[in-house]
C-alpha cells in the first residue's frame, strides 16, 4: 500500500488528505502539532496500523529531524501541507514584526528541512512525489491587491524552494510540485471561499496521481484545476 506523510494533518486541507488518502487504501503519517488533541482525525483511523499520528511543530527547525526518527519507510508521497497566516503581517505600516519571521519559519524554512530529512526515504518509494502547499499569494506576478506580507512572501520562499528541490532531487527521480488548493472554505480560508476541502483535495490528488512517474510535472506550480500558475 503506498504510505504519505502529510503536516497540518489534523484540520482543514490536510485532515481531509489523510481522510480521502484512507479511503483510497493509503497508509498515513499524520504529522500535527498535539496528537492528543487531534480526535477528529483519530476518528478517520481505519485500523491496521494505517494511521499514525506523530507530534510534529513547523516553527521547530529540529521538528523534522526528530519526525524521521520515528516514521521509517519508504514515503511515496510527502506532503509539506502545514501552514499559518498572521494577521499582524498583512498591512502596511504594521508588518515588519517578529511574526514576519514565525510565517517565514513555518512556510518556507520548515517545508525545506522537512525535504531534506525524508528525500531519502521519498527516493525508495515506489511513487516519489513531493507535494508543497503554498498559495497563489505567493506568485509575485499575480500580486494586483498589494498587502500580505508576510504570507505572500513566506509562500514566494516555499516556491523558490520548490523549485530548486525539483532541480536537485530529480536525478533521484522525484517529482516536486508546488501547489495551489483554491480558495477554500477553511479556517485560513474563511466562510467566502470557493471550494470546500473535498472539491479541493480530490482536485490536488488527482494532480499528485498524475504526478507519478511523470517529469513533465517536476518543478511547476499548479492550481488545483491544474493550470500552471505564474510565480
Ligand atoms: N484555505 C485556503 O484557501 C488556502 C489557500 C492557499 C493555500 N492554503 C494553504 O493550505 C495549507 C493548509 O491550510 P488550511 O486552509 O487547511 O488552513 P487551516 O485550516 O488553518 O489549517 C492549517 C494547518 O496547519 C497547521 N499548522 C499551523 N502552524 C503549524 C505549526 N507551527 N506546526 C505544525 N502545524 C501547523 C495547523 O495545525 P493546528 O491545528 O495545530 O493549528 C493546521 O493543521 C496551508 O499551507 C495554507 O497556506 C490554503
Amino acid at each position: 500500500m503506498p504510505h504519505a506523510l502529510i503536516t497540518g494533518a489534523n484540520r482543514g486541507l490536510g485532515l481531509e488528505h489523510c481522510r480521502q488518502l484512507l479511503e483510497r487504501g493509503w497508509t498515513i503519517s499524520a504529522a500535527v502539532r498535539d496528537p492528543s488533541a487531534a480526535s477528529e482525525l483519530k476518528a478517520l483511523d481505519p485500523g491496521e496500523g494505517r494511521l499514525n499520528l506523530y507530534a510534529y511543530d513547523a516553527s521547530d527547525v529540529s521538528a523534522a529531524v526528530k519526525l524521521a526518527e520515528q516514521v521509517t519507510g519508504p514515503i511515496d508521497l510527502l506532503f509539506a501541507n502545514a501552514g499559518m497566516m498572521s494577521r499582524e503581517t498583512r498591512n502596511f505600516g504594521a508588518a515588519g514584526s517578529e511574526h514576519f519571521i514565525s510565517e517565514m519559519r513555518v512556510n518556507a524554512l520548515a517545508p525545506l528541512v522537512l525535504v531534506e530529512a525524508f528525500a531519502d526515504q521519498v527516493a525508495q518509494s515506489e511513487m516519489k512525489v513531493i507535494a508543497l502547499q503554498s498559495s497563489r499569494m505567493g506568485s509575485i506576478s499575480d500580486n494586483d491587491s498589494g498587502g500580505g506580507y508576510g504570507y505572500r512572501a513566506s509562500k514566494a520562499a516555499l516556491n523558490a524552494i520548490g523549485k530548486s528541490l525539483s532541480l536537485d532531487l530529480q536525478d533521484r527521480g522525484i517529482v516536486t510540485l508546488v501547489l495551489h488548493p483554491g480558495w477554500v472554505r477553511t479556517d485560513m480560508g474563511g466562510p467566502g471561499g470557493l471550494l470546500t476541502v473535498e472539491e479541493s483535495v480530490s482536485g490536488q490528488l488527482d494532480l499528485i496521481a498524475r504526478a507519478y512517474d511523470n517529469p513533465a510535472m517536476n518543478g511547476r506550480f499548479f492550481h488545483v484545476s491544474g493550470e500552471d500558475l505564474s510565480w
